[in-house]
């Protein structure tokens, strides 16, 4: 199979597609097995890539797994629990950022962990220092090595106090998959509240973990001495939700997600409808569509929940290009990731970038020389190009400009889309895209 993709656009997608459990959730819960002494069950699995890279980790750690990822219920048994051999890890290496947030349970389970240099998307520098510095108040002794980092807990890791520079998604993670087993009390201030985070929350409740959210971004973990395996069904991809929605209103079509929840959403849906997009929400999801086509511009800036999220910005970019108005785009999450923006320019779109922060208040990369604002003045037609897949949100975005563009557009390096969007092509051909591969 090619890695390549011939997409004829300029037709509306229509029809009904389904998303399954959220990538950013699902591969977490994967983690959180290694923790339990019992045997957990996770549903609603999506067939996307990376649950089949963490898969593959927890085999390698002697985690037995079972199950077809196409049922989307997957087993998985802890109670072997090893080791595994340096070399193996490695060889993910490059492959996920999920790796790091092995660490906690593996130290709880084991005493130590290693862990190979990380991979995933490159949208900006995305350092681990706040990870590891987490780690060293619990207690864990930490070691770069070539390799990878070599992490070691002589004895019991200890609850902590610990307050995060930004609330940061997987350094929340970190600490809880980190606090839950260790001993006494932890606190994290300027945590990350994003629905994914508490879904995992949840998942660890179930487990016999003892966690409180405060409103003020406060998690009080009380560490419990073990834990049991789970059953639970994740939450809905909320990003893959929004990306069907923007291809809805980018090619004025109208697309069905069953499995989109509104209380997820709710910051989408009101920027969607304030360019223009129609939703109507029922029961097992939300029609999505183009309403009017009165001038409809808005001032966004991407944030942590309950903000709009950064995950969604490059989809919601090429619907600005397909509608009226002049908006302006300041993402304050990740340092480059607007870079994107210049294939959509080469095929028609009006989108400049300033490093200055515009719209809004400033944020950590300004005066920092980083292009992370855009201006996007649409409508503008857009023409088929060929394209090259940046990273995975950026990978779909560019999908969603060749089929609103007129004309045809090769777009090339598409295995990266299936890393978070479960059989994308099926889903294409669900909503009468004309594309064939190659
Ligand atoms: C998660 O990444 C998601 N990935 C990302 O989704 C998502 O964009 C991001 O959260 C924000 O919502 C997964 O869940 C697997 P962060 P994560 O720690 O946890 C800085 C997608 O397309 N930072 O919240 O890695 C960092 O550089 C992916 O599905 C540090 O400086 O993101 C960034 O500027 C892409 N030091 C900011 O914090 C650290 O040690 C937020 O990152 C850690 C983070």
């Amino acid at each position: 199979m090619t890695d390549v993709l011939t997409v004829h656009g300029g037709h509306p997608l229509k029809g009904d597609i389904s998303v399954r459990g959220a990538k950013n959730l699902v591969s977490k819960a994967m983690v959180a097995t290694l923790l339990g002494e019992s045997p957990s069950t996770l549903r609603a699995i999506p067939q996307i890539a990376d649950v089949r890279i963490v898969s593959g980790l927890l085999e390698l750690h002697g985690v037995h797994v079972t199950g077809g990822d196409a049922l989307g219920e997957l087993h998985f048994d802890p109670t072997n629990v090893e080791t595994a051999h340096v070399a193996d890890i490695d060889a993910h290496a490059g492959s996920s950022r999920i790796p790091i947030l092995f660490c906690g349970p593996l130290l709880h389970r084991l005493g130590e962990a290693f862990i190979p240099d990380l991979g995933g998307c490159r949208i900006g520098e995305r350092p681990i220092d706040y990870h590891l510095e987490v780690l060293r108040q619990f207690g864990a002794l930490v070691e770069k090595r070539p390799e990878g980092l070599r992490l070691a807990a002589p004895q019991r890791l200890q609850g902590t106090k610990l307050t995060l520079p930004y609330p940061s998604v997987g350094s929340t993670e970190q600490v809880l998959l980190t606090a839950v087993r260790a001993a006494g009390l932890t606190e994290l201030s300027n945590a990350a509240i994003e629905p994914e985070i508490l879904d995992l929350i949840a998942v660890l409740q179930k487990m016999g973990a003892i966690i409180s959210v405060d409103t003020d971004r406060v998690i009080r973990i009380e560490g419990v001495d073990s834990l049991q395996g789970f059953t639970h069904t994740a939450m809905p991809d909320r990003i893959e939700a929004a990306s069907w929605a923007c291809a809805a209103l980018a090619t004025h079509g109208e697309i069905y997600v069953e499995g989109a929840r509104q209380p997820d959403m709710m910051t989408f849906l009101n920027v969607f409808r304030k360019i223009g997009g129609a939703f109507e929400v029922d029961d097992a999801g939300i029609r999505f569509w183009r309403g009017g086509d009165a001038q409809r511009s808005v001032v966004l800036e991407t944030d942590v929940h309950p903000g709009f999220m950064t995950d969604w910005q490059q989809p919601l970019v090429v619907a600005l290009t397909q509608t009226r108005g002049l908006s302006i785009v300041h993402e304050t999450v990740y340092e480059n990731r607007l870079g994107f923006t210049q294939a959509l320019v080469d095929m028609g779109a009006t989108i400049q970038l300033y490093r200055e922060c515009l719209g809004g208040l400033p944020c950590r990369f300004g005066q920092r020389n980083f292009k992370h604002s855009a201006v996007v003045s649409g409508p503008t037609p857009l023409r088929g190009a060929d394209i090259e897949v940046p990273d995975l949100r950026g990978g779909f975005s560019y999908l969603i400009a060749a089929l609103a563009a007129e004309g045809t557009s090769t777009v090339r390096g598409i295995d990266l889309i299936y890393r978070g969007y479960e059989q994308f092509l099926d889903k294409l051909d669900a909503v009468g895209a004309r594309y064939e591969r190659g």
